[in-house]
């Protein structure tokens, strides 16, 4: 299933213009050639949304789950107040060190904090309050995830959670375990009084959750 029309995609593009573009194509073209399954980076858009939403919030810290190699921390990175902090977690550390090479190129170096490992166990040894969290590790693990997270999560703050459609699997009932997952997550946090939510079909589903 194609998530997009390739003319849409690309007029898009062509409309959008993107914070340290350079870096995040040579990244993008890295990650196609070089890393085992391209298609989990964010992408040209979907990283400029990221972007826009980090610059809205303009956060003091931010979580992020699923670094791979790095374009989604350095897009939501840019939001970031002066002297904030940008947690990311990965458990694969061939990924890391692209991520590592690539947050040192680009000017965030400083502001972004690499952890390497099970994001469930790094999760609470951090000890923060989050503004802005990004949840695109493990799918099955999303509501566990949302769980653990949101009494850590400020008044205000914005949880966006990436691919809950799963290529439309999760619309359609697929019984596949992750599409059930991602399923039983959007029921779940659509249903908790405790956040705002509007599921945006953009890409493979960004879930925006806004905590009351
Ligand atoms: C979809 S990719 C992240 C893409 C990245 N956020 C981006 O937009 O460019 C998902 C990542 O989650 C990591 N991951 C999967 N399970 C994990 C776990 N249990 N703990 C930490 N990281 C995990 C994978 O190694 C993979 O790099």
């Amino acid at each position: 299933m194609k998530l997009i029309e390739e003319y849409i995609e690309k007029y898009s593009k062509e409309h959008t213009r993107v914070y340290d573009a350079d870096l995040l194509l040579e990244l993008e073209r890295k990650t196609h050639l070089e890393v085992m399954r391209p298609q989990m980076l964010s992408g040209y858009l979907q990283g400029q949304f990221l972007s826009f939403l980090s610059q809205m919030k303009c956060p003091d810290r931010i979580l992020e789950l699923g670094t791979y190699t790095g374009y989604s921390a350095i897009c939501l990175s840019i939001g970031l107040q002066k002297g904030g902090k940008l947690h990311t977690i990965d458990i694969n550390t061939e990924t890391s060190e692209v991520a590592s090479e690539y947050i040192q190129k680009s000017d965030r170096g400083d502001c972004i904090i690499q952890h390497i490992g099970e994001a469930m166990s790094i999760i609470p040894e951090l000890k923060e309050q989050w503004d802005l969290v990004f949840l695109d590790a493990d799918k099955i693990n999303y509501s566990k995830y949302y769980d653990l997270i949101l009494p850590d999560v400020k008044p205000g703050g914005l949880i966006i959670a990436d691919n809950v459609l799963w290529n439309g699997a999760a619309a359609k009932g697929n019984p596949e375990k992750r599409a059930k997952a991602l399923a039983a997550f959007n029921k779940k946090v659509t249903s908790d009084n405790r956040v705002k939510n509007i599921l945006l079909p953009l890409r493979d589903g960004l879930m925006l959750m806004l905590k009351k």
